[in-house]
């Protein structure tokens, strides 16, 4: 990929990603998991590029969406409605509705929605459960656990059970999702087994859903998620869960890093090379944490490359942003061959919750996004600009 030309025809800074990564990490993912029926969803609110969305929904994944705007990206897709969840997290009744008019599947997060949703007189829903055991990679991104907003508490199964006799609503689905990133198997095993024990009392059951959360080796140092030994032991976990139910059903997962994280690369182009009297060296950019907040908000790490100039001699360099906030920061204390002004920088693995999370502070555009697809470039989304900006106000 000549990343000068890219940046010459669709501007710096610029969001790559790359299908044939995205569509290897597919069936990576299917193919770790020995149980059928399996059912891998997409955790679209990590990546919502309908390019990366379409590579993804063509190896056979359905969506979980979290919010009427990812519902309506997945229906504008063409996906079936039955294949997408609707994870709610505090939705509104007026979203219950459309949804429930959309034919998606809610997946309630509260026993107020339960209640809301079978007093609207739907007949299928699931339930996310709080399995109590937590995992990831920040505690801003472990979403289970006491200190959590999610779920229905494991201990108010009861309350399900009961609203399930009076109204006659059917839990279809068992879910839960303890957190993002994580590398290590053991919580996310523990909480399978919490999540098993519940579905088991669940009468109507058609699906279990053990979340996502599967990390990526963001530091050189760490080592990918045996991915084979969790698919192993979640489905011979599924298995023995079916055969204690009396009935074969299907098992779901559904990842987002895992699937884009490593396909993006955030271009960008140094603006200027400072040292300051201390020693320390200040390298400039084009962009900031309006367009990558990972390291600003969880303290992430992303390797940088720089590309225009990797035989230079190595220094420890700040990388920064041009964004006014003291935290505007890509990396301390990195090594790096030492840039120059003009040099095009690569910052790795941005394909999950980067544009996502992209947002116009200080009035600053959000970058194009393009796709590398078998040897072919495609603009998915234009850079914003500054006019467009101003006139959403008026
Ligand atoms: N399912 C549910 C219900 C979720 O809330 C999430 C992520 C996922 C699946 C996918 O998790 P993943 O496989 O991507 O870890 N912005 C943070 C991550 C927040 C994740 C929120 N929920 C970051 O940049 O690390």
């Amino acid at each position: 990929m000549d990343h000068a030309a890219l940046i010459a025809a669709h501007g710096s800074p610029l969001y790559v990603y790359d299908l044939d990564t995205v569509r290897a990490r597919c069936r990576a993912l299917k193919a770790a998991v020995p149980y059928a029926p399996f059912q891998p969803l997409f955790a679209i609110k990590a990546n919502p590029c309908p390019a990366v969305a379409r590579a993804i929904l063509a190896e056979g994944f359905g969506i979980d969406a979290v919010s009427p705007g990812e519902v309506a990206m997945a229906l504008h897709l063409g996906l079936d409605p039955q294949r997408v969840v609707y994870t709610e997290n505090n939705m509104t009744d007026a979203e219950q509705a459309e949804a429930v008019a959309q034919g998606v599947l809610v997946n309630c997060g509260s026993i107020d929605r339960l209640e809301r949703l079978a007093q609207a007189g739907v007949k299928r829903c699931a339930v996310r459960f709080n399995p109590d055991i937590g995992a990831g990679a920040h505690e801003k991104i472990c979403t289970a656990g006491p200190l959590t907003k999610f779920g229905v508490p494991n201990a108010h199964i009861e309350r399900v059970l009961e609203i399930e006799r009076r109204t006659g609503i059917r839990v279809v689905g068992a879910h839960m999702h303890i957190g993002s990133g994580f590398l290590e198997p053991d919580a996310f095993a523990q909480a399978c087994t919490v999540i098993f024990a519940l579905a088991a009392r669940l009468p109507h059951l058609e699906f279990v859903d053990c979340g996502g959360g599967i990390g990526i080796p963001y530091r050189a140092e760490q080592k990918p998620m045996d991915l084979a030994a969790m698919g192993r032991r979640l489905a011979a976990d599924m298995e023995a869960f079916c055969a204690r139910y009396g009935r074969r059903m299907e098992l779901r997962l559904e990842p987002g890093r895992f699937l884009v994280a490593e396909s993006g690369t955030l271009l960008c182009t140094v603006t200027s090379v400072k040292e300051t009297p201390e020693g320390r060296v200040f390298v400039g950019t084009d962009t900031g944490f309006n367009h990558l907040v990972r390291v600003a908000m969880y303290d992430a790490f992303h390797r940088i490359d720089n590309l225009s100039r990797p035989d230079a001699p190595r220094r420890k360099v700040d990388v920064v942003g041009n964004i006014c906030e003291s935290g505007d920061i890509f990396a301390r204390d990195r090594e790096l061959p030492l840039p120059q002004v003009g040099d095009i920088l690569a910052i790795r693995d941005a394909g999950a919750y980067g544009f996502a999370m992209a947002s116009t502070y200080n009035l600053r555009p959000l970058p194009a996004e393009v796709v590398l697809d078998g040897g072919g470039v495609r603009l998915a989304r234009p850079r914003q600009d500054i006019a467009a900006l101003i006139a959403a106000w008026s």
